[in-house]
């Protein structure tokens, strides 16, 4: 496969050379054998052999309610026409999500769950010499395309007692070559919040040419304000959204990423490819239910208070969280933890190299973190 002489003449420009261009042909044209991560192979790796089917999953950041009942009904009902592409149920999904977050209709671009823009935005704008700089720790998937791109990944330290995004250290450690700045709001594995007031800093001061990544997968956890104001408002700034978490679907896959139109074609040269007509349905009925986030906010928030003020009781205070996922300090090698609470059939999250005591554990239904619970006190005991 030979690349368009546009994104050749792109690549040029970034600094990638004409050696790499036959690895990015074969990127594109791999599809689904990327070698990329989404959060269900990062949570694989982490442990290997059969897991039993009676097991307590609470290592992906799923959510256990599945589907809403609008979006099921959407979804059967358009299974009989599946033998059609349907793009309409794609440009209706870019539509009412652009309604209801106040940008243009082509300032949305529908894709098969975030994970898919997440990696072309990384490709798009980091290169050799333009680097990621991401919050530490932080969701890995963003590193894993830089690597295969051959650029650099910048790790800055979350703020000390918030464990925020510490953007100032990051515009100072990117330098002025930084090409993608990613913050995660809340962020993945932490669940803590990067004020609106930093991103804005952020969005002012980072140098000219690079841009800022907002993943939002989990903002529906959280009444913190949202970016896609700041898209409105032309900034250098992607957001991305997806339906695997609060909305449910992370099996159906439909995710957006929000920005103005000129940045969204420097993603679409790595194509968009064509969508699942049930998971595009699935979205847009799930974002026309009235009571779905609210409900399901709350819902996720009386677990998570519980199972964090129960660990707390017990000397394990957790990092605050306003997510659907927390970390938590297990005093010995997070692995050898998540280890021994699989043998109890609990399989919980994966640990960051940075925090090697930690674990992070998903909010699952108020049954499974009774497990959850049993399990720990066993093997702490
Ligand atoms: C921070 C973050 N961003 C993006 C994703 C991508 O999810 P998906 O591809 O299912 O939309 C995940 C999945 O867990 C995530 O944790």
């Amino acid at each position: 496969m030979s690349l368009p002489t546009a994104l050749e003449h792109d690549l040029m420009k970034r600094g990638f050379t004409r050696r790499s261009f036959g690895r990015i042909a074969t990127l594109l044209s791999a599809g689904a054998t990327l070698p990329f991560y989404n959060e269900t192979a990062l949570a694989q790796i982490s442990y290997s052999g059969e897991v039993p089917s009676d097991a307590v999953m609470i290592n992906a950041n799923e959510n256990p309610l599945g589907p809403c009942r609008e979006a099921l009904e959407a979804m059967s009902n358009i299974l009989p026409r599946g033998g059609r592409y349907g793009f309409g149920e794609t440009f209706r999904l870019a539509e009412t999500l652009a309604a209801q977050e106040g940008v243009p209709s082509n300032h949305v671009q529908a894709f098969a769950g975030s994970s898919d823009p997440l990696h072309r935005v990384v490709l798009a704008f980091s290169s050799p010499s333009r680097a990621l700089v991401v919050g530490d720790p932080g969701y890995e998937a963003g590193e894993r395309a830089a690597n295969f791109a051959g650029a650099r990944t910048i790790k800055v330290p979350l703020t000390k007692g918030s464990y925020a995004h510490d953007v100032k250290a990051m515009v100072k450690e990117g330098g002025p070559a930084a090409g993608v700045f990613y913050i995660c709001n809340p962020n993945n594995p932490t669940g803590t919040l990067t004020p609106h007031a930093d991103i804005e800093w952020l969005l002012a001061n980072k140098p000219e040419g690079s841009i800022v990544l907002l993943d939002e997968a989990y903002i529906h956890f959280t009444t913190a304000p949202r970016a896609a104001g700041l898209v409105a408002k032309g900034k250098d700034l992607v957001v991305l959204r997806t339906f695997s978490k609060i909305y449910g679907m992370a099996g159906l896959r439909a995710g957006v990423a929000i920005a103005r139109p000129d940045l969204l074609d420097r993603i679409r040269p790595y194509g968009t490819g064509f969508l699942p007509v049930t998971g595009m349905v699935g979205a847009t009925a799930s974002l026309q239910s009235k009571t779905l986030v609210d409900e399901r906010r709350r819902i996720v928030k009386d677990t998570r208070e519980e199972v964090m003020s129960w660990l707390t009781k017990r000397g394990h205070a957790p990092v605050p969280s306003e997510s659907n996922c927390f970390m938590v300090d297990v005093r010995r090698p997070g692995p050898s933890f998540a280890q021994a609470m699989a043998r109890e059939k609990v399989y919980v999250g994966r640990t960051w190299p940075v925090w090697p005591n930690h674990v992070r554990v998903t909010i699952g239904t108020p049954a499974e973190m009774a497990r959850f619970k049993q399990a720990f006190e066993k093997v702490m005991a």
